[in-house]
């Protein structure tokens, strides 16, 4: 008997669909009976990602517009749902549990999925698994082998250091204004390079001639945690006053990342755990992924980094965490109950699956 998890992804930008295969389903057991099942010693049967196919809002110059992205969920959802069955060579009935992110992002994005899954799930009579789109970026750190990692999750809304302990993942360091991906999407945008910013704020930087001189940007940070509007503004001028748009990108990552890791390196420091995990859509950023590499190295330790298709969002990642929270026994049935949270944070999450 093999299980297929269907994940839906809707919390900002992106619309994604995966279906991930848990082969090694114990024999005798109905998959929802065992799903209510302790996880079991010996029990080693990895999850499989059979597709994860996705479509991001983007535009050639401005922001987001939260009505006009829930547009293009509506748009795209139906598709998506078709090509993701397809590529995993399935049919919608062999789908036993759909897991979504009900949690934190844009209401209009997050309410579109919710429907989306509610009509499907009435549709094929299967229970629902509301995972948190965050703790999702984390979770996924152990299908590339991290166990007990110190994390620096860093994509747009959100820029944090986050650690398990005692069945929560704590939040040690954070942004105290925007999250990264934000503050580098911010600056593109005011450059007219529309969204998202980040790669190609990233080519800029790569294609700047005067890597020796770093421009002089204010470097914020206190304890664990980050700043970045005094930054923010501080390019804004540089930018009006005429500097090239390269070398404002190249010393903005320099200092940017450097405070990132910094915040990191303190939390390992102060945790003595020995891995480093990226997540989240700036962790794509080559030069961050170089500068946590280089730090790790000289603490002696170990550094992760999920594939890209895994790091931006995704639905891989939501069905992958739903599928360990469905056999821990956390799944609802009445659908009458889930419901969307915007504001739920990562430290709110209850890890009873692990
Ligand atoms: P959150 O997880 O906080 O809800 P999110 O949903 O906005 O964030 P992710 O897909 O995890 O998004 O990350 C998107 C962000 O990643 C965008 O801000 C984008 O500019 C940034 N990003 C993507 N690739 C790169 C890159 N190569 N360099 C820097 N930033 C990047
Ligand atoms: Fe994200």
């Amino acid at each position: 008997m093999e299980d297929y998890v269907l994940g839906i992804e809707s919390t900002a930008h992106t619309f994604g669909v995966a279906v991930v295969d848990w082969d090694g389903v114990p024999n005798g057991h109905t998959p929802l009976d065992w799903a209510r099942e302790p996880a079991r010693a010996g029990d080693s049967a990895e999850p499989k990602i059979l597709s994860n196919v996705s479509d991001s809002y983007v535009t050639e110059s401005g922001g987001m517009i939260p009505i006009e992205v829930r547009k293009h969920h509506s748009e795209v959802a139906d598709g998506l749902f078709e090509k993701a069955l397809k590529e995993a060579g399935i049919v919608e009935n062999q789908v036993r549990v759909i897991a979504f992110s009900n949690a934190p992002g844009l209401a209009p994005c997050l309410l579109e999925g919710m429907e989306f899954v509610k009509k499907l799930a009435r549709r094929l009579n299967v229970p629902v698994v509301c995972v948190n789109h965050c703790v999702a970026h984390l979770e996924i750190g152990d299908s590339v082998g991290a166990k007990d990692p110190v994390m620096l999750y860093a994509s747009g809304a959100n820029t944090q250091i986050v650690a398990y302990e005692s069945g929560r993942y704590r939040v040690f360091g954070e942004t105290l204004d925007l999250g990264v991906g934000n503050f580098i999407d911010t600056f593109a945008r005011y450059a007219g390079l529309g969204f998202p910013g980040g790669p190609k704020i990233q080519k800029l930087a790569e294609a700047c001639e005067n890597k020796s001189k770093l421009i002089e940007l204010p470097y914020s940070i206190k304890g664990m945690d980050v700043a970045f509007s005094g930054l923010q503004t501080k390019l804004k001028n540089l930018l009006d006053k005429g500097f090239d748009i390269r070398d404002l990108s190249y010393s903005m990552q320099e200092v940017v990342f450097a405070m990132l890791v910094e915040a990191a390196e303190r939390a390992l420091a102060h945790t003595g755990k020995k891995e480093l995990l990226l997540g989240g859509g700036v962790a794509c950023n080559s030069r961050l992924q170089e500068m946590c590499k280089i730090m790790c190295e000289e603490r002696g330790v170990k550094f992760f980094c999920p594939d890209r298709s895994l790091l931006v969002d995704n639905a891989g990642m939501i069905a992958y965490l739903g599928l360990k929270m469905f056999k821990a026994g956390i799944f609802e049935k009445d659908l009458g109950m889930v419901d969307i949270a915007p504001r739920e944070r990562t430290d709110e999450v209850e890890v009873s699956w692990k």
